[in-house]
């Protein structure tokens, strides 16, 4: 089917994949061998943008990126990782590449400057940690998840986690490590072109690039990270969605676990990654039109999620024209795909 066709009357898409359980109905994947432990991992590298106006090299380096963190999360899997740990390590690899909007490669704020943010949830436990506006480290969601295994608290920000941080024994870089020429370009474009319009503020290409990750593992334990450099040009000690438990990453066994990517605000305002799995608990609603229901609520063009639930049942689920994202399983589907169709 024509995208067009389909985003233009609203801008929405989903892709809902019943992993375990219907696979063979879907005539993708092979179905897992009988006592073969079963999985499922979904992964994206940002909503907005669109992908028809990209170089082909630009897009290629953005599959060669999902595609990189897609398999090794499936490697850690098949060998019987707990979610968490894959959830964090997919994540690390995504912010090492400058292609991403996270830790290496982040937008930077109408400063010229990155501040980043990040959060990880365990499914099982409801344990969560996340980091707001940090600089130095090179890998924001190993600081979040320091926050929800060292410390009594949830979120940390600015001097604070970084203070916290140095004494964790983390990597630190220089800000000349996290900043691409890419970025200094689009951040020229942004700052002559800057208007005072919300609106343009939000147009989709300042916002795309922010990493996520949801995995059910073998045990049926799930688990969301997200990390981003947020909006470009976003005022200096702003804060978005990523770092927001129940805004963008959430994860309850009982439910789901979901990543966003988007304006962080509209996501705040909706509580959307809870919102997912308040549809599912209340509602008895089924991942896929829970994902679709929440991001129904979304103003056009603002972004998407991913999730998965206890059953592997992996959801893709945006109103933008572009999102980057990967989805593999135990019976051997993969996939990586810049927008719903490709
Ligand atoms: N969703 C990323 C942000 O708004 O910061």
């Amino acid at each position: 089917m024509n995208l067009e066709n389909r985003v233009i009357p609203r801008l929405l898409c989903t892709l809902s994949i019943c992993a375990f359980t219907c696979f063979s109905s879907l005539a993708m994947g092979q179905e897992p061998a009988e006592g073969d432990a079963m999985f499922a991992i979904v992964i994206h590298g940002g909503a907005g943008g669109n992908p028809a106006e990209w170089t082909e090299e630009y897009r290629e380096a953005r599959r060669a990126g999902i595609g990189k963190a897609l398999d090794r999360g499936v490697k850690m899997l098949q060998s019987g990782a707990l979610a968490l740990d894959v959830v964090e390590e997919v994540v690390r690899i995504m912010e090492d590449d400058p292609v991403f909007n996270a830790a290496r490669g982040a937008v930077l704020n109408e400063q010229g400057e990155h501040e980043l943010d990040a959060s990880i949830m365990d499914g099982k436990t409801l344990a969560c940690g996340a980091v707001a506006s940090v600089r130095s480290f090179k890998h924001p969601i190993s600081l979040a998840r320091k926050v929800m295994t060292e410390t009594r608290h949830v979120l940390l920000m600015g001097d604070g986690a970084e203070k916290f941080g140095k004494t964790q024994g983390l990597e630190t870089a220089d800000p000349s490590y996290f900043r691409t020429e890419r970025r200094v370009e689009q951040w020229r474009r942004w700052k002559s072109k800057q208007s005072t319009s919300m609106h343009e503020q939000n147009k989709p290409e300042s916002y795309f690039g922010t990493v996520g990750c949801v995995v059910c593992d073998t045990q049926r334990n799930l688990a969301a990270a997200t990390s981003t450099g947020g909006l470009m040009g976003k005022r200096w000690g702003r804060v978005g969605d990523s770092p927001i438990v129940g805004a963008g990453n959430y994860a309850d066994n009982g439910t789901c676990a979901v990543s966003g990517t988007g304006i962080g605000e509209e996501f705040i305002r909706r509580n959307i990654a809870a919102d997912v799995a308040a549809r599912m608990r209340y509602g008895h609603t089924p991942l896929s039109d829970s994902a679709e229901q929440s991001v129904g609520t979304l103003p056009e063009n603002a972004g998407g999620v991913i999730a998965v639930d206890a059953k592997g049942n992996m959801v893709i689920e945006c109103n933008t024209v572009g999102m980057s994202h990967g989805f593999a399983d135990s019976s051997g589907t993969r996939a990586v795909r810049l927008t719903r169709e490709k």
